[in-house]
């Protein structure tokens, strides 16, 4: 979106906001979110304090929208009526998404920007509250989601340990599978690139020493995991929460999902022990030309590659992959953990090995002028916007 735009963008939240959009009619749908919890949260949008950004702001109207309306039949506004066009734009973007799907998205994406405010929302498992993500326990899964919808979910430093903090918890509590998912359009963008901004006393060396240890405790918690570990990708997914797939047991994608990982690209090199797992699963070739050469791969791509286990159609991903997985969680919880182990156990002291080593040669790139110029002009385009 042009600067232009996205500034008429904001003007017109401020103006309207969102919730005063048509949100007069609504109807009974065959799937997803009920007519009540529909209702609740149009309640809790209106509520909401802070303000989410404009592509967030885009997003809740567009499912809005389809969810009421159905796929966006509205007349394409002109060129100049950049308000106008922008809202047709996210509408016309859910293709024929489901109502009921839509309407179940609109209210996972309140209830995500709710929950981040403090409101209410499903409680964390073992009451323990976080920022940046959102954890629920039901039906045998403990679902952790990344939720800062309007940065991508990108990982900032709180957020690595929340999420070290919440697989510690997941791996005591009652459940018996650990789902990753995210709230918004997209699953994770990765690691959070102001992290490399926030220069310590000690120099960017220390920034580097204590982002490694940071790294090496995030992905330790990954290898140790020892419940079935599955991922529900409802989007893009860039950079580490891509590369620390090879240790998931399941990765279920929607086939809008996409998978990044680039590297080369920011003067770095791989993490989450890729560089071991990525060439075991799809071979060195294709390997290197998602881990050296940034190669995106879309859903079905990474399927045939065995990174991702299944595609789910967009319209009806979660509902799918989630039946299938409540339907795993009633299998003997005992059994399926120590079958894991048997599994994983003889490639644990490897992947410690590995994470080691990417950990170390992180640190030297991370004071390379190789990344220092890539973050740099990362937000230099974003200035310039
Ligand atoms: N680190 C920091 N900020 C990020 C981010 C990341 N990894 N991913 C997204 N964001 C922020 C953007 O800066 C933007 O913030 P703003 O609203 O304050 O400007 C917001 O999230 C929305 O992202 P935006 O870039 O406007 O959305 P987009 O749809 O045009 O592009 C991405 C999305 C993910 C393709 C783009 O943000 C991107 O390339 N991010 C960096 C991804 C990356 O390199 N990750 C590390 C891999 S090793």
């Amino acid at each position: 979106m042009t600067f232009l735009a996205l500034a008429l963008a904001r003007r017109w939240w401020r103006l309207t906001g969102v919730p005063a959009l048509s949100f007069s009619s609504t109807k009974t749908f065959s799937m997803g979110a009920t007519e009540e919890q529909f209702e609740e949260a149009k309640k809790k949008l209106s509520s909401l304090k802070k303000d989410p950004g404009n592509d967030v702001k885009l997003q809740i109207y567009a499912l809005f929208k389809q969810a009421t309306r159905g796929p966006c039949d509205a007349p394409k506004p002109g060129m100049l009526d950049f308000v106008n066009k922008a809202k047709w734009d996210s509408w016309k973007s859910l293709g024929s998404l489901e109502q009921g799907e839509a309407r179940r998205r609109y209210c996972d994406l309140i209830g995500s920007l709710a929950a981040a405010e403090g409101g209410s929302s499903a409680p964390p498992a073992d009451g323990g509250g976080y920022d940046c993500l959102s954890v629920s326990s039901r039906n045998g899964i403990t679902t952790i989601t990344f939720d800062r919808p309007a940065k991508k979910n990108a990982i900032t430093t709180q957020m690595y340990e929340e999420i070290i903090d919440a697989l510690g918890r997941a791996a005591r509590d009652g459940s018996v599978i650990t789902v990753f998912t995210g709230a918004g359009d997209y699953y994770c963008s990765g690691n959070d690139l102001s992290n490399f901004t926030k220069i310590p006393e000690g120099g960017v060396e220390q920034m580097a020493k204590a982002g490694g240890e940071l790294l090496r405790r995030y992905v330790k918690a990954f290898i140790d995991f020892p419940k079935p570990l599955a991922a529900l990708v409802n989007g893009p997914a860039v950079g580490i929460s891509v590369t620390v797939m090879g240790m998931f047991d399941l990765v279920y994608a929607t086939e809008s999902a996409t998978f990044h990982t680039p590297f080369s690209q920011l003067g770095q090199s791989p993490e989450g022990c890729s560089s071991y797992t990525f060439p075991r699963i799809m071979g060195y070739g294709k390997a290197n030309e998602m881990l050296l050469f940034n190669k995106k791969l879309t859903a079905a791509q990474a399927c045939q590659l065995g990174l991702v286990t299944r595609v789910f159609p967009d319209r009806s991903f979660r509902s799918e992959a989630l039946s299938l997985l409540e339907g795993y969680a009633r299998l003997p919880p005992d059994s399926l953990a120590l079958s894991k182990r048997l599994i994983r156990s003889g490639e644990k002291e490897r992947l410690h090995a590995v994470n080691d080593a990417e950990v170390e040669r992180l640190m030297e790139r991370w004071t390379s002028e190789e990344c220092f110029n890539a973050v740099m002009s990362f937000f230099q385009a974003k200035a310039k916007l």
